[in-house]
Protein backbone atom coordinates (compact mmCIF):
# COMPACT_ATOMS: atom_id res chain seq x y z
CA UNK A 1 0.00 0.00 0.00
CA UNK A 2 2.53 2.60 1.21
CA UNK A 3 4.28 2.09 -1.80
CA UNK A 4 2.03 2.99 -4.63
CA UNK A 5 2.53 6.75 -4.00
CA UNK A 6 6.05 8.47 -5.71
CA UNK A 7 8.06 9.31 -3.15
CA UNK A 8 9.41 12.96 -4.25
CA UNK A 9 12.93 14.20 -4.04
CA UNK A 10 13.80 18.28 -4.15
CA UNK A 11 17.48 18.29 -4.82
CA UNK A 12 19.35 21.46 -4.88
CA UNK A 13 20.94 22.28 -8.31
CA UNK A 14 24.66 21.80 -8.62
CA UNK A 15 27.33 20.39 -6.30
CA UNK A 16 25.22 19.25 -4.00
CA UNK A 17 22.72 17.66 -6.29
CA UNK A 18 25.46 15.63 -8.28
CA UNK A 19 26.82 14.28 -5.15
CA UNK A 20 23.20 13.26 -3.95
CA UNK A 21 22.91 11.35 -7.25
CA UNK A 22 26.39 9.84 -6.45
CA UNK A 23 25.25 8.72 -2.86
CA UNK A 24 21.79 7.42 -4.35
CA UNK A 25 23.90 5.30 -7.03
CA UNK A 26 25.87 3.73 -4.70
CA UNK A 27 22.67 2.13 -3.07
CA UNK A 28 20.83 1.45 -6.47
CA UNK A 29 18.83 4.24 -7.13
CA UNK A 30 19.59 5.58 -10.45
CA UNK A 31 18.36 8.69 -12.45
CA UNK A 32 19.36 7.90 -16.08
CA UNK A 33 17.82 10.63 -17.33
CA UNK A 34 18.60 13.18 -15.09
CA UNK A 35 22.32 12.82 -16.14
CA UNK A 36 21.28 14.28 -19.90
CA UNK A 37 23.20 17.75 -19.68
CA UNK A 38 21.29 19.15 -22.83
CA UNK A 39 17.98 18.11 -20.95
CA UNK A 40 15.57 21.02 -19.95
CA UNK A 41 13.26 18.52 -18.45
CA UNK A 42 12.77 19.35 -14.81
CA UNK A 43 11.11 16.30 -13.29
CA UNK A 44 12.83 12.97 -13.36
CA UNK A 45 11.00 9.69 -12.36
CA UNK A 46 12.52 5.90 -11.62
CA UNK A 47 10.02 4.37 -12.05
CA UNK A 48 11.37 0.84 -10.36
CA UNK A 49 11.37 2.31 -6.97
CA UNK A 50 8.64 5.03 -7.63
CA UNK A 51 10.74 8.12 -6.73
CA UNK A 52 10.55 11.78 -8.34
CA UNK A 53 13.52 13.69 -8.42
CA UNK A 54 13.09 17.62 -9.45
CA UNK A 55 16.57 20.14 -9.21
CA UNK A 56 15.04 23.80 -7.71
CA UNK A 57 17.52 26.61 -6.23
CA UNK A 58 18.90 25.70 -3.27
CA UNK A 59 16.73 28.42 -0.74
CA UNK A 60 13.61 27.07 -2.50
CA UNK A 61 14.31 23.59 -1.24
CA UNK A 62 13.05 23.90 2.29
CA UNK A 63 10.37 25.66 0.83
CA UNK A 64 8.49 22.57 -1.42
CA UNK A 65 9.74 20.22 1.90
CA UNK A 66 7.51 22.06 3.94
CA UNK A 67 4.32 22.16 1.34
CA UNK A 68 4.64 18.50 1.31
CA UNK A 69 5.47 19.60 -2.67
CA UNK A 70 8.65 17.64 -2.09
CA UNK A 71 8.65 14.66 0.84
CA UNK A 72 12.43 14.81 0.87
CA UNK A 73 15.27 17.77 0.54
CA UNK A 74 19.21 17.65 0.11
CA UNK A 75 20.40 21.07 1.23
CA UNK A 76 23.21 22.63 2.83
CA UNK A 77 23.25 22.89 6.58
CA UNK A 78 23.22 26.80 6.07
CA UNK A 79 20.13 26.83 3.50
CA UNK A 80 18.42 24.81 6.43
CA UNK A 81 19.12 27.56 9.37
CA UNK A 82 18.29 30.36 6.92
CA UNK A 83 15.45 29.08 6.12
CA UNK A 84 13.95 27.80 9.19
CA UNK A 85 11.16 25.72 7.68
CA UNK A 86 9.21 23.42 9.63
CA UNK A 87 10.73 20.34 8.29
CA UNK A 88 12.81 17.60 10.24
CA UNK A 89 16.43 17.07 9.10
CA UNK A 90 16.65 13.64 9.68
CA UNK A 91 20.61 12.80 8.57
CA UNK A 92 23.86 14.73 7.96
CA UNK A 93 24.85 13.33 4.47
CA UNK A 94 28.84 13.58 5.31
CA UNK A 95 29.45 15.92 1.66
CA UNK A 96 29.65 19.93 0.88
CA UNK A 97 31.62 20.18 3.69
CA UNK A 98 32.36 23.57 4.79
CA UNK A 99 31.97 26.49 7.57
CA UNK A 100 29.59 29.36 8.05
CA UNK A 101 32.36 31.95 9.09
CA UNK A 102 32.56 35.94 10.28
CA UNK A 103 35.16 37.54 7.84
CA UNK A 104 37.22 40.66 7.18
CA UNK A 105 40.22 42.60 6.87
CA UNK A 106 42.33 41.88 10.03
CA UNK A 107 41.64 45.53 10.58
CA UNK A 108 38.12 44.18 11.44
CA UNK A 109 38.89 42.13 14.58
CA UNK A 110 38.81 44.96 16.99
CA UNK A 111 35.50 45.92 16.11
CA UNK A 112 34.27 42.47 16.60
CA UNK A 113 35.87 42.34 20.36
CA UNK A 114 34.61 45.90 21.65
CA UNK A 115 30.91 45.18 20.68
CA UNK A 116 30.82 48.13 18.05
CA UNK A 117 27.72 49.22 16.07
CA UNK A 118 28.92 47.52 12.79
CA UNK A 119 27.84 46.77 8.92
CA UNK A 120 27.50 43.19 7.95
CA UNK A 121 27.04 41.85 4.71
CA UNK A 122 25.77 38.75 4.15
CA UNK A 123 23.63 36.33 1.79
CA UNK A 124 21.98 34.71 4.91
CA UNK A 125 20.66 38.10 7.37
CA UNK A 126 19.12 35.61 9.67
CA UNK A 127 22.38 33.63 10.54
CA UNK A 128 24.13 36.92 10.81
CA UNK A 129 21.44 38.06 13.00
CA UNK A 130 21.08 34.97 15.37
CA UNK A 131 24.83 35.05 15.54
CA UNK A 132 25.16 38.90 16.51
CA UNK A 133 21.96 39.61 18.53
CA UNK A 134 21.33 36.13 20.49
CA UNK A 135 25.00 34.77 20.70
CA UNK A 136 27.36 37.35 20.63
CA UNK A 137 24.58 39.96 22.43
CA UNK A 138 26.20 42.55 19.49
CA UNK A 139 24.00 45.36 17.84
CA UNK A 140 24.74 45.47 14.13
CA UNK A 141 23.63 46.53 10.66
CA UNK A 142 22.70 43.51 8.65
CA UNK A 143 22.90 44.17 4.81
CA UNK A 144 21.32 41.39 2.61
CA UNK A 145 23.60 40.70 0.02
CA UNK A 146 23.25 38.32 -3.37
CA UNK A 147 26.46 36.83 -3.98
CA UNK A 148 30.53 37.95 -4.00
CA UNK A 149 29.82 38.90 -0.86
CA UNK A 150 33.56 39.26 -0.34
CA UNK A 151 33.09 42.37 -2.01
CA UNK A 152 31.11 43.85 1.23
CA UNK A 153 34.21 45.06 3.05
CA UNK A 154 36.59 45.87 -0.16
CA UNK A 155 34.79 48.69 -1.62
CA UNK A 156 33.77 49.81 2.00
CA UNK A 157 29.65 48.74 1.63
CA UNK A 158 30.30 46.52 5.60
CA UNK A 159 32.81 46.09 8.05
CA UNK A 160 32.79 42.21 7.88
CA UNK A 161 30.53 39.77 5.93
CA UNK A 162 29.03 36.49 7.05
CA UNK A 163 29.71 33.60 4.61
CA UNK A 164 30.58 30.56 3.90
CA UNK A 165 34.23 29.25 3.57
CA UNK A 166 35.00 25.89 1.85
CA UNK A 167 38.90 25.99 0.83
CA UNK A 168 39.68 29.40 1.97
CA UNK A 169 40.40 30.45 -1.42
CA UNK A 170 38.42 33.44 -2.13
CA UNK A 171 38.87 35.03 1.62
CA UNK A 172 42.90 34.82 0.49
CA UNK A 173 43.06 35.74 -2.72
CA UNK A 174 41.28 39.32 -1.99
CA UNK A 175 42.97 40.16 1.40
CA UNK A 176 40.30 38.80 3.53
CA UNK A 177 40.40 36.46 6.69
CA UNK A 178 38.52 34.42 9.33
CA UNK A 179 37.74 36.21 12.11
CA UNK A 180 35.14 34.23 13.96
CA UNK A 181 34.03 30.86 13.24
CA UNK A 182 30.21 30.74 13.25
CA UNK A 183 29.30 26.73 13.02
CA UNK A 184 30.45 23.50 10.81
CA UNK A 185 28.00 23.12 7.60
CA UNK A 186 27.92 19.93 5.50
CA UNK A 187 24.69 18.46 3.18
CA UNK A 188 21.53 17.51 5.54
CA UNK A 189 19.02 15.71 4.26
CA UNK A 190 15.19 16.90 5.29
CA UNK A 191 11.55 15.10 5.53
CA UNK A 192 8.23 17.13 5.32
CA UNK A 193 6.92 16.41 8.72
CA UNK A 194 3.73 14.38 7.24
CA UNK A 195 5.80 12.56 4.87
CA UNK A 196 7.33 11.47 7.78
CA UNK A 197 4.63 9.71 9.26
CA UNK A 198 2.83 8.59 6.76
CA UNK A 199 5.65 6.89 4.31
CA UNK A 200 7.57 6.44 7.94
CA UNK A 201 8.76 2.72 6.39
CA UNK A 202 10.61 4.20 2.99
CA UNK A 203 12.10 6.93 4.25
CA UNK A 204 13.80 5.18 7.11
CA UNK A 205 14.69 2.39 4.96
CA UNK A 206 16.48 4.80 3.00
CA UNK A 207 18.14 6.32 5.67
CA UNK A 208 19.38 3.05 6.76
CA UNK A 209 20.54 1.77 3.23
CA UNK A 210 22.61 4.78 3.08
CA UNK A 211 24.02 4.39 6.59
CA UNK A 212 24.60 0.51 5.91
CA UNK A 213 26.49 1.95 2.37
CA UNK A 214 28.49 4.27 4.70
CA UNK A 215 29.21 1.10 6.68
CA UNK A 216 30.53 -0.15 4.13
CA UNK A 217 32.31 2.47 2.80
CA UNK A 218 34.74 2.41 6.00
CA UNK A 219 35.18 -1.31 6.14
CA UNK A 220 36.45 -1.04 2.29
CA UNK A 221 38.78 1.72 3.16
CA UNK A 222 40.25 0.05 6.11
CA UNK A 223 40.57 -2.77 4.38
CA UNK A 224 42.65 -1.71 1.40
CA UNK A 225 44.33 0.68 3.92
CA UNK A 226 46.19 -2.13 5.73
C1 LIG B 1 30.80 30.68 -2.00
C2 LIG B 1 30.97 31.58 -0.79
C3 LIG B 1 32.37 32.14 -1.00
C4 LIG B 1 33.09 30.98 -1.65
C5 LIG B 1 33.92 30.25 -0.62
O1 LIG B 1 30.42 31.46 -3.07
O2 LIG B 1 29.98 32.58 -0.76
O3 LIG B 1 32.35 33.26 -1.84
O4 LIG B 1 32.09 30.10 -2.19
O5 LIG B 1 34.64 29.19 -1.18
P1 LIG B 1 36.21 29.03 -0.94
O6 LIG B 1 36.47 29.17 0.53
O7 LIG B 1 36.51 27.64 -1.42
O8 LIG B 1 36.92 30.08 -1.74
P2 LIG B 1 29.77 30.87 -4.39
O9 LIG B 1 30.84 30.25 -5.23
O10 LIG B 1 28.65 29.98 -4.02
O11 LIG B 1 29.25 32.16 -5.16
P3 LIG B 1 28.64 33.54 -4.65
O12 LIG B 1 29.79 34.36 -4.16
O13 LIG B 1 28.02 34.14 -5.86
O14 LIG B 1 27.66 33.25 -3.57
Amino acid sequence: MEETRYLTFALGKGRLAKKTLELLEEIGITCEEMKDKDSRKLVFVNEERKLRFFLAKGPDVPTYVEYGAADIGVVGKDTVLEENRRVYEVLDLGFGKCRMCVCGPESSRELLQHHERIRVASKYPNIAKDYFYNKKHQTVDIIRLNGSVELGPMVGLSDVIVDIVETGSTLKENGLTILEEICPLSARMIVNQVSMQMQTDRIKRLINEIRQNWELEKVRKEYKDK
